[in-house]
């Protein structure tokens, strides 16, 4: 049986006023993240699937806050780059985690620049215990010249894919992984070059609903397959077999919530019997409804066809839905108020078809349009849901933007919510930057 935590939280659910005193608090625009949700989504993932080694794909929401968070839950850390790594070998020193399991962290590497290699190896050196995950020969020629012989995780190309949009699809990219049919030969020739094999890896692709459930069932069977394939071939050295991460959360209001069970019970049934742990690394379930975007109207306007909505986030604060298409839930947070104070400036708000922009300059920076909502009027707060994933970490400076700051709210208590990133200033932005006047920066 689950986790008592309810499956899905909706926008609808968080609590308007204590939302809107953020703003109050902190300015706009604002992330405002839940910790005690991220680690209500991490206690039903793995009540579902018990007997698996649950990573967290750090990319989703890189927070210090969330990578401690899960990692004391339980969580290993899966990472993109060599700043993850990073961040999370940090964490995981950080977190009190006193199960004896130590730093559990897994670098896969994606064409991996020079950099990254050099300072991962070099971790490695202080951290054994660390995973590296390669997706092509060049990258294991390149670990070996650095004199990297660990523990070696080998990503496959299995061909199949499925996901929320075709830019999120990884299973038969040809950037990700090697394909599935050279693997066995690969590894073979790694272990004989003295490498640690460790682990088998695949990712079908990201947002993976229900409806893609054969999908997902025929990927795993081959990464069954493969495991078992790859044990024969080395006298059963791997340790696991690395599904990736993926599961879909509901962002519509009327969508419903992944079938845990099922998802669970088909990855066993697919994977079959292997003599190595099974391993998930889902990034996107763990912090999606945990996280909100506050952002305050500055203009309302009646423009064409649509009520002309702007507000003070745009894609640059999050990209989602210029770069997917990606629906996000808006809340008017301050009509919400005024309904359930009766305050008298409610003289009625109908609710009316609005389009709701930022101030980048460009036709994409909408985050909906034509969406029926209580008539916006300028200083009300909007919330915008399902903002924990993917938000803030694809956040830009793009028009010369600073980001914007980020709170973590921890319990119920008004010393519950405490400021984690603050925001960029205009010398943020220029920080970096070296003119004729001042050549005195460093390039590193
Ligand atoms: N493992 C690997 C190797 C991945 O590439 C990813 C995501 C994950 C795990 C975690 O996937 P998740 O459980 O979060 O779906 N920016 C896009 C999503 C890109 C995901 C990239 N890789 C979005 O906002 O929808």
């Amino acid at each position: 049986t689950l986790a008592e935590s309810p499956a899905v939280r909706r926008l609808a659910d968080w609590d308007a006023t204590r939302l809107e005193s953020l703003v109050g608090d902190y300015g706009s625009p604002l992330y405002a993240l839940d910790l005690e949700r991220v680690r209500e989504n991490y206690r039903r993932l793995a009540a579902a699937f018990p007997d698996a080694e649950i990573m967290y794909a750090v990319k989703a929401n890189a927070l210090g806050d969330v990578l401690e968070a899960l990692h004391e839950e339980g969580a290993g850390l899966e990472c993109a780059s060599a700043g993850e790594v990073k961040r999370a070998l940090a964490a995981a020193e950080a977190s009190d985690r006193s199960d004896g399991f130590g730093v559990d962290v897994h670098y896969t590497a994606v064409n991996p620049p020079a950099r990254d290699l050099d300072w991962v190896v070099d971790a490695w050196e202080d951290h054994p215990e660390l995973t590296i995950t390669v997706g092509a020969e060049d990258t294991i020629d390149r670990l070996e010249e650095r004199g990297y012989d660990g523990r070696l995780c080998l990503r496959v190309n299995p061909g199949i894919d499925a996901g929320h949009h075709e830019k999120v699809k990884t299973g038969a990219a040809a950037k990700f992984g090697v394909p599935i049919e050279r693997a066995v030969d690969v590894l073979a020739d790694a272990a004989e070059r003295g490498f640690d094999v460790v682990g088998v890896h695949a990712h079908l692709g990201s947002g993976v609903s229900s409806d893609q459930l054969d999908d997902h069932r025929a990927f795993v069977a081959r990464m069954g397959d493969l495991a078992r394939e790859v044990n024969d071939a080395l006298e059963g050295d791997l340790e696991f077999v690395d599904v990736g991460g993926g599961f879909g959360v509901p962002y519509r209001e009327d969508e419903e919530p992944l079938d845990l069970e099922a998802v669970a019970e088909a990855t066993r049934e697919a994977l079959g019997e292997v003599d190595a742990r099974l391993t998930i690394e889902p990034g996107r379930y763990f912090v999606a409804d945990a996280g909100v975007l506050l952002t305050e109207v500055n203009t309302v306007k009646e423009a064409r066809d649509t009520l002309a909505v702007g507000v003070d986030a745009g894609m640059t604060t999050l990209l989602r839905p210029a770069m997917y298409d990606a629906y996000h839930p808006i809340r008017n947070l301050t009509a919400d108020i005024e309904v359930e104070t009766d305050d008298p400036s409610d003289n009625g708000r109908e609710t009316v078809p609005q389009t709701v922009a930022g101030p980048i300059c460009e036709s994409g920076d909408v985050f909906c349009s034509d969406r029926e909502l209580p008539a916006s009027r300028r200083a009300d707060v909007l919330a915008i849901g399902n903002a924990g994933a993917y938000g803030y970490e694809m956040a830009n400076q793009y028009n010369s933007r600073p980001r914007p700051a980020s709170v973590v709210i921890d319990g119920d208590g008004d010393d519950a919510v405490r400021l984690a990133r603050r925001r960029e200033t205009f010398d943020d932005v220029t920080r970096v930057e070296t003119n004729a006047a001042d050549p005195t920066i460093e390039n590193p």
